[in-house]
């Protein structure tokens, strides 16, 4: 029975000597677990399977299959990412996947959000599935778990995908980062060479932007709110509030008021801003954003994003209000 326990005598990797030794073993390790075969990840772009990908490269190179799917509720700019540093800079076997008709295809008119996660997981492992199908030769699936993962939710990464593969498709599993705690993986991926906005993001949920476009999907409501993001995003970098706030990010809601754009009364949606601390994210805390910066990031959001007539700011702590809104 595979081990799934840290063993005591791991040191913690701190510094970035101490992430190249680790990395020099997994290096090892990895190459001795799959020789000349092929690996196929699901890589989202977030930090535990960006560290994995990098890590397989450097043991493997291009037999490290990467498949990237494009969803279509990424923030902005993160599939280019995915490409610029992995296929262009890393020179990794990378497949992108554009899946964005598919998946809002069969999100139109869904407003539940149980429902929309279940779709969008079970349409995530489909076109996973399908691209796996495509590849020869291969015999392992690598996973972005790591440590808190095992001890919170057992040997499968909770909210990873790929965790209902059909049986048929029976990969074993290459899971390097597995007693790592989430410090411990930033860590590794510089000393890897991964850019440290990449590294230090703020956690970002696997259904993405379909939590924060409240109801059912619609194309021009999701832009909206991906364009939103952007600029709180860019806001937040610019202002050096990047590391001060744990999780930052906009919602729009389902509904639309009156307000008035050039002397003409206009119905737009409002977007509301959530920026909060969290030690576990169990109970959280709203952040005091300067007065000024928040008034420039409402003009910005109000002239920049189309459809978009107001801007709101969350004040409610967790709990009451959990982090996300659906
Ligand atoms: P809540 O909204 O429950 O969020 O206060 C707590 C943390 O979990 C993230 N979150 C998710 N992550 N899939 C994920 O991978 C999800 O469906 C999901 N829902 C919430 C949320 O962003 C926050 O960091």
């Amino acid at each position: 029975m595979e081990n799934n326990k840290r063993p005591e005598t791991m040191q913690r990797i701190t510094t970035p000597e101490l992430a190249e030794a680790f990395i020099a073993e997994q290096v090892e390790a990895i190459q001795k677990q799959v020789g000349d075969k092929k690996v196929l990840l699901a890589l989202s772009g977030g930090v535990d399977s960006s560290v994995v990908a990098a890590l397989l490269i450097r043991a493997i190179g291009k037999n490290l299959v990467a498949v990237h799917v494009n969803h279509g509720l990424l923030r902005k700019g993160e599939p280019e990412q995915v490409i610029e540093v992995f296929r262009n800079q890393m020179n990794a076997n990378l497949i992108y996947v554009d899946a964005v008709d598919r998946f809002l295809d069969k999100l139109a008119g869904v407003s539940s959000p149980e429902q929309k996660r279940k779709i969008i997981g079970a349409e995530f492992i489909r076109v996973f599935e399908e691209e796996a199908r495509k590849q020869d030769n291969i015999h392992f699936l690598a996973q972005g778990t790591i440590y808190p993962d095992i001890l919170e939710s057992g040997p499968v990464k909770a909210h990873h995908n790929v965790g209902g593969l059909p049986e048929d498709l029976d990969f074993e599993l290459v899971e390097p980062l597995k007693f790592l705690f989430k410090d411990e993986v930033r860590v590794v991926g510089v000393a890897l060479g991964l850019p440290f906005g990449m590294v230090y993001r703020q956690p970002f949920p696997g259904p993405g932007l379909g939590v924060r476009c409240l109801g059912a999907i619609t194309r021009d409501r999701l832009e909206a709110v991906r364009e939103s993001d952007a600029i709180l995003r860019e806001e937040f970098l610019k202002n050096d509030l990047q590391n001060k706030v744990w999780q930052y990010f906009t919602v729009i809601p389902d509904l639309k008021s009156v307000g008035v754009r050039n002397n003409v009364r206009c119905e737009e949606w409002p977007v509301i801003i959530r920026a909060v601390n969290t030690r576990d994210a169990m109970t959280a805390t709203v952040e005091n954003i300067p007065f000024d910066l928040m008034q420039h990031i409402v003009r910005r959001i109000i002239t920049e994003v189309k459809g978009v007539n107001r801007v709101l700011y969350d004040f409610t702590p967790k709990p009451t209000g959990t982090i996300e809104w659906e």
